[in-house]
């Protein structure tokens, strides 16, 4: 296992470019499963996430080739049903195979993606969704078995008590291009990842309207086929580093940024003294005035991000006065608050709320990555902070940031990576 070294409190500059899109690319490699024809997707981002679907993909029967960041997907033998436990206990973003194997087979045996550091993170939602499009399932040693003897489209409601959830999303969307007439999913996810998905359904022959929107219609076809497709850029990758720029008070350019898909971040960004310059897909920061503390709420799109939410807090952690960060899609997404504190950090976590009093400044010490986007946070933290910090665990990093000791280089950081 690797650890990070990072010399930190210098402000970075030049320019990096952000990479394809985690999240679109994952249900959209799920998605050739629907079709027997080959399918090339560009701009796939190289990542532990991307390479654990593309290996589920080859486990259940796809002949799968990867050049650079182009991902080829041909059928050459009999799909499997079964998506096994080793593959769907490592990244959650396996399970939404369910719903594709399910339309194309009439049956999956999928494994529970179980909890993680985040919270238990159930999927009541994906089989109510399959169950309403006609599926019976069961629940056997730890893995949904679901079978239909023809998928029907139907009204779905797919909001839950933390609003509406992306890869249940994923699932009936894709389990309903294959349905016996019209599916309505009401509630739906309205991340830009879910419309790229859509869009590539579309391209595969799919009738889908209302992607983007809480409400998806999807008249069911027979067959779906090959299709090409280029995955946008990575909102949270963007995200990241546009926080990392005013954590680190630098003003390098971030390059491949789609600024409509961030703009509660920009916003809060306004808040605590912030604006961009924007030329193209380019962006740089500018200084308004002096940091000003802020609170934010985290909601699903098109409101501030969950998957920002740790990386923003790095940088209210030495931000003056009380700033207040509630989580209100994964309540418990607070892991990262007890290693900030390790760097001279005032958090304090009170339910579903954090209270960060700003300090002065903060310290490098030797730190535990926990989950993709805590580590990011202690990323940003290191960079901050004066002194040495040591990042232990950084695998996590890999799994949703392509390049990014690379990346990191060429802003001018001194960040190494050591063997433990
Ligand atoms: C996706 C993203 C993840 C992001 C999250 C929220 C991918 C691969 N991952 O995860 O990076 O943090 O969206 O934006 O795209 N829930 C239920 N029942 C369900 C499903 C979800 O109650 O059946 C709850 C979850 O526990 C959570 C909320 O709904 O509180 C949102 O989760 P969801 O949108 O499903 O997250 P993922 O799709 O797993």
């Amino acid at each position: 296992m690797d650890k990070l070294i990072i010399e930190g409190n210098k402000p970075l500059k030049g320019e990096i470019e952000i990479s394809g899109s985690k999240n679109a690319t994952l249900p959209i490699l799920a998605a050739s499963l629907l079709t027997d024809e080959t399918c090339v997707i560009r701009n796939v981002p190289k990542l532990r996430d991307t390479m654990t679907m593309i290996k589920l993909l080859r486990s259940l029967g796809k002949t799968v080739e990867t050049n650079k960041n182009q991902v080829t997907i041909s059928s050459k033998k009999d799909l499997s049903y079964i998506a096994d436990y080793k593959m769907v206990s490592t990244m959650r973003g396996s399970f939404c195979v369910l719903g594709p194997l399910l339309a194309k087979l009439k049956q999956a045996r999928v494994s529970l993606p179980g909890g993680c550091v985040i919270g238990v993170r159930p999927v009541d939602l994906h089989l109510k969704g399959i169950k309403a499009l006609g599926a019976k399932f069961n629940i056997e040693s730890g893995y949904v078995l679901a079978k239909t003897t023809g998928l029907k489209g139907n009204n779905i409601y797919l909001g839950g008590d933390f609003g509406p959830s992306v890869l249940a999303t994923a699932n009936v969307l894709m389990a309903a291009t294959l349905a016996k007439g019209t599916t309505v999913i009401e509630s739906a996810a309205c991340e830009p990842e879910m419309e790229d998905l859509a869009n590539f359904l579309i391209s595969m022959g799919a009738d889908i309207i209302g992607q983007g929107t809480p409400k998806i219609t999807v008249k069911g076809v027979k067959k779906l086929r090959g299709a090409r497709f280029e995955i946008g850029p990575d909102r949270i990758e963007a995200g990241t580093y546009i926080i990392l720029a005013a954590a680190t008070k630098s003003n390098f350019a971030i390059k491949n940024v789609k600024s409509s898909h961030l703009l509660a971040l920009i916003d809060k960004l306004r808040d605590y003294g912030i604006d961009f310059d924007r030329e193209g897909n380019t962006v740089k920061l500018k200084r308004l005035r002096n940091p000003r503390p802020t609170s934010l709420t985290t909601y699903p799109y098109p409101g501030f991000p969950t998957d920002l939410q740790a990386q923003f807090m790095a940088l209210m952690s030495t931000t003056p006065g009380v700033s207040v960060i509630t989580d209100k899609v994964f309540p418990d997404r607070f892991i990262h608050i007890a290693e900030m504190n390790r760097m001279g950090a005032n958090i304090r976590r009170d339910g579903n709320t954090a209270i960060i009093q700003g300090v002065k400044n903060i310290f490098g010490a030797p730190v535990m990555a926990s989950d993709l986007r805590a580590s990011a946070a202690l990323v940003i933290a290191g960079l901050m902070a004066k002194g040495v910090t040591e990042i232990h665990r950084i695998y996590h990093l890999e799994r949703g940031y392509e390049d990014l000791v690379l990346k990191l280089i060429k802003l001018g950081a001194k960040v190494y990576r050591e063997k433990e």
